[in-house]
């Protein structure tokens, strides 16, 4: 099969991080026999420096063409002076939307071997962390009307039957492929817009017997996620309360440089990036951890094309490649460590 893939390298270390997950995903291709075909795109600061606007009209064209997009980041001290919708940030809100990505899956995954990087006591860790997090991501509160009069403003948090019934659907499909268990999180003590959404999904769990449902207040979740947090499996989540709980579910895993994210939409097309920024302080070093990229392109194989074999295959190398010792200088004890390029060529001789 050919597959189109469209890339948005961005700015800060994006560039150097893309490249790395390009090149993995033509030894994949080398060894399986699939075509990749990568197109090139500006978003963000890039764009802004090029043709004056943070997301070029040719940008959302060839996004829209293909089968899916990988994402650096974006966004930098550079632009820093820019409001509102000029920001390179901005950007990415606007190709979420516009591209219809309404699913945002983010595992939280602790790697055995770094479990050292883990804020919390080793007992509640024991034998490693495997949550994921399924958040709306194109409705809520962030979505919701607003407005400001004078001394008075108001964001509200709505939500359609069919936005949760939509997500909920995602989130009971990926548990079937894992350990069968949902946690439903929403405000259903105080909030309208949540009791319909406990009531979606409960619909929703019908259609999944095999499923085990739960569902959780969110102020609870998010002490359940530090004091307990193997009891979770996917955590299904609206967008405000997706958004704190992603980022404290990923932090406990202790590691930013790891992470990979997926924004899907229908048909599963997808757009696909590490959850971390654009890290200006260490850009052009050849020193930031590719990983969380590399693990968004096996997730880009995985959800949008169906690839399960060839997206365990990287998830695998990257492993074997941490079992093995290799480490960049974000994750690294030693003075030593080891360059963006030369952690990819340990993953690629893995694979
Ligand atoms: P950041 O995630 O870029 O950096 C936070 C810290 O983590 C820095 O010390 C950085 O060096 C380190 N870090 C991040 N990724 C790393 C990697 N792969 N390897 C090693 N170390 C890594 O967050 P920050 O500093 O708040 O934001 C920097 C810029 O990125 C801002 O302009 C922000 O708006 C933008 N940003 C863009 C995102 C996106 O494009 N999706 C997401 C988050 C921030
Ligand atoms: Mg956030």
């Amino acid at each position: 099969m050919e597959y189109k893939i469209a890339l948005i390298k961005g700015d800060g270390i994006g560039p150097e991080i893309i490249d790395q997950a390009v090149r993995v995903l033509k030894a994949v291709e080398e060894k399986c026999g699939h075509s990749f075909k990568f197109e090139e795109v500006l978003a963000g600061g890039a764009a802004i420096d090029a043709e004056g606007v943070n997301l070029p009209d040719r940008t959302l064209e060839v996004c829209k063409e293909s089968d899916a997009v990988m994402l650096g980041a974006v966004g930098g001290p550079k632009w820093d002076d820019l409001k509102g919708e000029l920001r390179p940030e901005k950007a990415l809100l606007t190709l979420r939307r516009e591209l219809g990505l309404y699913a945002n899956i983010r595992p939280a995954v602790m790697f055995e071997e770094l479990a050292d990087a883990c804020p919390l006591k080793d007992e509640i860790v024991e034998g490693g962390l495997d949550i994921v997090i399924v958040r709306e991501l194109t409705g809520g509160i962030y979505f919701g009307k607003r407005a400001t009069e004078g001394s008075h403003a108001y964001d509200c948090m709505e939500y359609w039957e069919y936005e949760v019934a939509r997500i909920a659907e995602r989130a009971f499909e990926i548990a079937m492929k894992r350990n069968k268990k949902v946690t439903s999180v929403d405000k259903a003590n105080v909030l309208d817009s949540s009791r319909l959404w406990r009531k979606t999904v409960e619909k929703t769990a019908k259609k999944y017997p095999e499923v085990e449902v739960e569902h959780l207040y969110v102020d609870n979740a998010a002490m359940q996620l530090v004091v307990n947090p193997k009891q979770f499996d996917v955590i299904l989540t609206g967008n405000m309360f997706g958004d704190i709980l992603s980022d404290e579910a990923s932090m406990i895993t202790g590691s930013i440089g790891l992470l990979p994210s997926a924004s899907i939409g229908e048909q599963n097309y997808g757009m696909f990036e590490p959850i971390h920024g654009s890290a200006p302080d260490i850009a052009g070093q050849n020193k930031a951890n590719p990983i969380a990229t590399i693990l968004s392109a096996a997730m880009m194989l995985k959800y949008s094309f169906g690839l399960e074999a060839e997206s365990a295959m990287i998830e695998n190398a990257v492993k074997k490649a941490l079992k093995g010792g290799h480490r960049t200088a974000d994750i690294s004890k030693e003075e030593s460590y080891l360059s963006t390029v030369e952690i990819t060529d340990r993953i690629i001789a893995a694979l």
